[in-house]
């Protein structure tokens, strides 16, 4: 949540500025700021609420001249976005601007010391305090500005990622971090500073990335220094990051989050490259082999994540008790690091993250790293704070997904649950020989039906008229699609803002059932797998209800189109990896749903991709 930006080199900041806040949007919306010193070493700060977009409406007619400067993209936590609660936020002599992601837990403890000493605050933010206590602490203690965030961070309970520039001192920029993601590219002369790489990869491919509690000095003409609070010198290593620039636009689509359904059969087929061989007949997650002793003798795993991919790790669960045999248990990260969970050194616990950033996932890292337990990743963000965390891990290689509801992401995720069972399995002799190779082929054929599955798009977008003014919507699945049933919930819930719950549809009749009558949308994944009639009775009990049933259907299918309203025919997979198949048209279908009532697709209201608060 809140992107950060940072610049300093030969050219103009405020445009690289700008672009890099239009690829850190996607992590929040609330409101833009930007600080740029100009040539006479005046500090000037321009913010406006909304997106960047309303930032550069703004700043457009002003003095935007300088070769250094920051800028920010919110999602509050601390007071309401408007503009004042905007970042950059000022020191009391308006010397300092700073930029801020993350909480600062103690700020109202911070703020009171600093009001009693005659500081005066201008906002309701957290971030405030920060900025006002450097400053305060640099007057009073007359020090420079890097020993100023040095003391002052030593009194900060929280997470932030900041960067601080100074009025008077064109060549400096000070940044830090502790648990909110920070990169530093480095440029011919110029660095960057960014939340993740995306506004960099276009700059440098050379980054750094900084470890919580250090300080970053960034001077013109100088090289970056990296010192922790004591000011004593950190090593750096510079890593070289690779990404298509491509990835980073919308390619021709309307919404990012169009272009990233359509990716799925190639992102499938990036995902399993070079994990499963050539012959088909072997797969590889080299995370699991170099690991297998752990694997082997785990009492147990957990799988510990938020969102989707709690969802993806539903999924999982289903495939590795199933296919290994071994007990799992799917957590969700704010819930399990605050209540104290039994972990046993013998115990592996997956982490799934998209982003690898998200605060209560990487929180239930270190709890269960704590407790000894082996922990694996599974992430999509190279580099980012969960994979640095884990002891080993498969990243899912989907790249960048910038649209808010996750899609790629989550074939991505389930795609290597079932590859890390499978290997798994293999390991331990749980699976049949020739169950194995089935699956090793039905996965390398998944992109091809994922292709056949897109087709559908037209015939829902269709299906989505009739139900864009619907008020709820109720979605059921049994067995692997149980879990793409509350993924199918969310992605409409939170793009098209209509309220939907996913229900494994047996449970309905337990309590549920009271909410239908004809004006219920039900969506029921109803393929073809080793429950099929159970779920077509439970889809009959919805029927005799008067519900409004769009089933998902095994294609030839014909006994569902005799009692749904309209039927989605999908491509026949092995049922345990259906969910790949089975959760594309629920994202089409959310997708244009939301479209037709015109809802900021790729932006919904109060959501941010990249959860780094708890
Ligand atoms: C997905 O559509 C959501 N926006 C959200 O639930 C997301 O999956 C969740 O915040 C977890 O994020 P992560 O995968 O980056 O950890
Ligand atoms: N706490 C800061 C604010 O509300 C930053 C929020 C964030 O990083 O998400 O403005």
């Amino acid at each position: 949540m809140c992107g950060i930006v940072g610049y300093m080199g030969c050219q103009q900041a405020y445009p690289i500025l700008i672009k890099g806040l239009h690829r850190l949007e996607y992590r929040g919306y609330d409101s833009a700021g930007i600080a740029l010193i100009d040539s006479n070493n005046e500090l000037n700060i321009y913010k406006a609420k909304g997106k960047v977009a309303n930032l550069e409406h703004f700043a457009d007619s002003k003095n935007i001249s300088g070769t250094i400067g920051i800028a920010h993209t919110r999602w509050a936590t601390h007071g309401e976005p408007n503009d004042t609660n905007a970042h950059p936020h000022v020191s009391q002599t308006g010397s300092l601007a700073l930029i801020h992601n993350g909480i600062i837990e103690n700020y109202a403890v911070l703020k009171k010391y600093l009001q009693d000493r005659g500081v005066v605050f201008r906002s309701e933010t957290d971030t405030e305090v920060l900025v006002q206590l450097i400053g305060y602490l640099q007057q009073t203690n007359n020090c420079d500005l890097c020993t100023a965030v040095q003391q002052a961070l030593r009194e900060v309970v929280g997470a932030y990622a900041i960067a601080v520039i100074e009025k008077g001192n064109p060549d400096q920029i000070i940044a830090a971090r502790k648990s909110s993601p920070l990169v530093i590219g480095i440029g011919e002369g110029e660095f960057f500073i960014a939340s993740d790489a995306t506004p960099i990869v276009e700059h440098t491919q050379q980054v750094i990335y900084p470890n919580d509690e250090e300080i970053v000095v960034i001077r013109r003409g100088e090289p970056l220094k990296i010192v922790n609070f004591e000011n004593i010198e950190h090593p750096h290593q510079i890593k070289h990051i690779d990404m298509d620039i491509s990835q980073l636009e919308k390619g021709g689509y309307p919404h990012f989050m169009l272009k990233e359904i359509y990716e799925q059969p190639q992102t499938l087929i990036d995902c399993i490259r070079g994990r499963i061989n050539p012959e088909g007949t072997d797969v590889i997650l080299s995370g699991v082999m170099d690991n297998k002793e752990r694997f082997l003798n785990a009492r147990r795993i957990i799988i510990a994540a938020c969102g989707t991919s709690w969802h993806a790790a539903l999924i999982g669960e289903h495939l590795i008790e199933e296919l290994c045999r071994i007990p799992v248990e799917v957590e969700y990260a704010s819930e399990f690091r605050y209540r104290n969970p039994v972990i046993y050194p013998d115990d592996v616990v997956i982490a799934i993250s998209q982003s690898g950033e998200t605060a209560d996932t990487l929180a239930a890292v270190e709890i269960a790293k704590k407790q000894g337990a082996f922990i694996y990743g599974i992430c999509n963000v190279i580099g980012s704070s969960i994979p640095r965390a884990t002891d080993s891990g498969s990243y899912i290689h989907v790249g960048p997904e910038i649209g808010v509801a996750s899609t790629k992401a989550f074939t991505g995720q389930v795609t290597v649950l079932s590859m890390l069972a499978l290997t798994i399995a293999k390991l331990k002799n749980s699976i049949d020989p020739q169950l194995y190779r089935k699956l090793l082929g039905e996965l390398r054929s998944i992109p091809q039906r994922m292709e056949e599955t897109l087709k559908l798009d037209a015939p829902i977008r269709e299906l989505s008229k009739i139900f864009t003014y619907a008020r709820n919507f109720i979605y059921l699945g049994r067995g692997y699609n149980y879990p793409v049933a509350l993924e199918g919930a969310l992605k409409l819930k939170e793009i098209s803002y209509i309220h939907a719950e996913g229900y494994p549809a047996a449970e309905m009749k337990h309590g549920p059932i009271a909410l239908i009558d004809e004006e219920m949308p039900v969506v029921a994944i109803a393929t073809t797998d080793s429950i099929y009639e159970k779920t077509i009775s439970n889809i009959q009990e919805i029927k005799a209800r008067k519900g409004r049933i769009i089933a998902l259907v095994t294609r030839g299918n014909h006994e569902v189109a005799r009692f749904a309203d309209s039927v989605i025919e999908l491509p026949e997979t092995d049922e345990r990896l259906a969910p790949l198949i089975a959760a594309i048209p629920l994202q089409l279908l959310a997708y244009y749903i939301a479209v037709n009532k015109g809802r900021d697709v790729d932006q919904p209201r109060n959501l941010a991709k990249s959860v780094t608060v708890e």
